[in-house]
């Protein structure tokens, strides 16, 4: 006789009575996460050495209460280092969290569709094609592409490029004297990619960019001439429409008509930049989006969903369907039910999860237009922020395309990077909103994002007004 394990504490199927009483302890959690959230600084730098290597984090045969875990998750993960559901979370690439979303993900995880195949669950692949239908739509792509959820810009990036790859046949005859061409500015998930796609191995120009951070057009027009006087094979162009580093959007137009000329593919990375689209000032500063060969945008970034989702779009399905779709005999059966494309044959997926639902259920809850309102109110932000601190004396490194910015203060008697060091580290030491700094030619400069949801009038003031006592302190 095979016993099931039915003794009560090792019961993987709570009853109701089981499930209302974990929701419950989940839910206290999390409300009182989100209720105290204004008050709860974007980063706790001084928290860190309260997560001891070995604690209790460990698997072994003891169990614990969900209270208890709940108690280290706040003590020990909730708590140290960076709080990216914090509206004072302005470095990096700020993310979201709307709560929607993370109950789409609840739901997708308690049903657990396989959002994979068509044949397992079309309704979960109709309703991720609608929303890859959407996005195209979006950027302005009309008819035969095609796309992916991913789990991030990462997984985006190498998904299109592998498609780029598959489309201009570079193999391992052709490779060496393929050309590709992009910008220091471009993300190094991009590289990375390239790396794992063996396209390291092609021939990489760095275009110079001008004031602004774009791509010098006239320059890559030049290197590509130069390249084929050279005798090898320019392939692949990658652009920029909102770079981490500064937010930099590339003249796409202007690329995309070289490209069509050259023949060369397009590839945009708007991770960051992408959902801008949804604004008047967005469409115009992206402006020939529409015309490049593959698009990545991040809904985790500009669509303020918890981490864990990308988008990448092909202007044409074959290009995708060609590198990654196979048919194996197992799945046979699977074959006479494709009435739609399935994530499985559009990236390296098979087993997946409904990830489609913690965007789809926000964006039918809410409609469109709060994120569009939400990405408006970003950009009124960083032109008020901009303006403040050149007030303060402040030194901004470039006009800011979208909602990133650099600057710097210059300080009469002390060296300048040492200064502006130190103000960063005191904003991190006070921990009410975060920022974060980068390199540029050499020099330090600081650094903000603005693009969570939650971000207001009111923490862009609390930055305001500690620079201003930080340099007013002279540090
Ligand atoms: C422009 C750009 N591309 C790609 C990425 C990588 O995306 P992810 O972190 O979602 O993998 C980022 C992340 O910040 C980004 O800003």
């Amino acid at each position: 006789m095979i016993t099931p394990p039915l003794d009560k504490d090792m019961n993987l199927e709570p009853t109701l009575e089981g499930r209302t009483r974990l929701m419950h302890i989940v839910q206290e959690y999390t409300d009182n996460f989100l209720d105290t959230l204004s008050e709860q600084k974007a980063y706790q730098g001084d928290k860190y050495n309260k997560v001891p290597q070995d604690s209790d984090f460990y698997i072994d045969e003891d169990i614990t209460g969900l209270k208890d875990l709940l108690g280290l998750l706040h003590d020990r993960v909730d708590q140290p280092g960076l709080n990216p559901a914090s509206g004072g979370h302005l470095g990096y690439i700020p993310g979201g969290g709307i709560y929607t979303a993370a109950l789409g993900d609840f739901i997708a995880a308690v049903t657990n569709r396989y959002a994979g195949v068509f044949y397992a669950s079309p309704g979960a692949v109709r309703i991720e094609n609608a929303l890859i239908r959407w996005a195209g739509n979006l950027i302005g792509y009309k008819k035969n592409f095609a796309g992916n959820l991913t789990s991030g810009g990462s997984i985006a990036n190498l998904t299109a490029l592998a498609g780029a790859k598959t489309a201009h046949n570079i193999k391992s005859r052709n490779i060496e004297n393929s050309v590709i061409y992009t910008t220091k500015q471009t993300h190094h998930s991009v590289l990375k990619a390239l790396r794992l796609l063996s396209l390291d191995e092609c021939v990489l120009r760095y275009i110079p960019t001008d004031i602004q951070f774009k791509m010098q057009v006239s320059e890559l027009e030049n290197q590509i001439e130069n390249d084929r006087q050279l005798n090898l094979s320019p392939f692949l162009v990658i652009a920029n429409a909102g770079s981490t580093d500064v937010g930099a959007t590339d003249d796409l137009q202007r690329i995309a008509a070289i490209c069509t000329k050259q023949n060369l593919w397009l590839h945009v990375d708007a991770a960051y930049g992408g959902f801008f689209m949804l604004t008047e000032h967005g469409k115009k500063k992206l402006k020939g989006i529409e015309l490049a060969d593959s698009v990545v945008l991040d809904p985790h970034k500009g669509l303020f969903l918890p981490y864990g989702t990308g988008i990448v779009l092909l202007k044409q399905a074959n290009h995708l369907l060609n590198t990654f779709s196979y048919s194996p005999s197992y799945m046979q059966d699977a074959k006479d039910y494709e009435q739609e494309l399935s994530p499985m044959d559009l990236s390296p997926e098979m087993s997946r999860n409904f990830r489609g639902l913690r965007m789809w259920l926000p964006l039918k809850i809410h409609g469109v237009k709060p994120f569009e309102m939400c990405l408006n109110e970003k950009l009124e932000l960083m032109r008020y922020f901009c303006e403040s601190i050149q007030k303060l004396g402040f030194e901004l490194g470039h006009t800011p395309d979208l909602t990133v910015a650099v600057y710097r203060y210059n300080p009469q008697k002390t060296d300048r990077d040492t200064f502006n060091r130190n103000v960063l580290k005191k904003i991190h030491d006070d921990g009410k909103v975060f920022i974060s700094s980068t390199n540029i030619d050499g020099a330090f400069w600081l650094r903000i994002a603005i693009l969570s949801f939650r971000t207001h009038k009111r923490e862009i003031d609390i930055l305001i007004n500690t620079l201003r006592e930080l340099i007013e302190s002279d540090i």
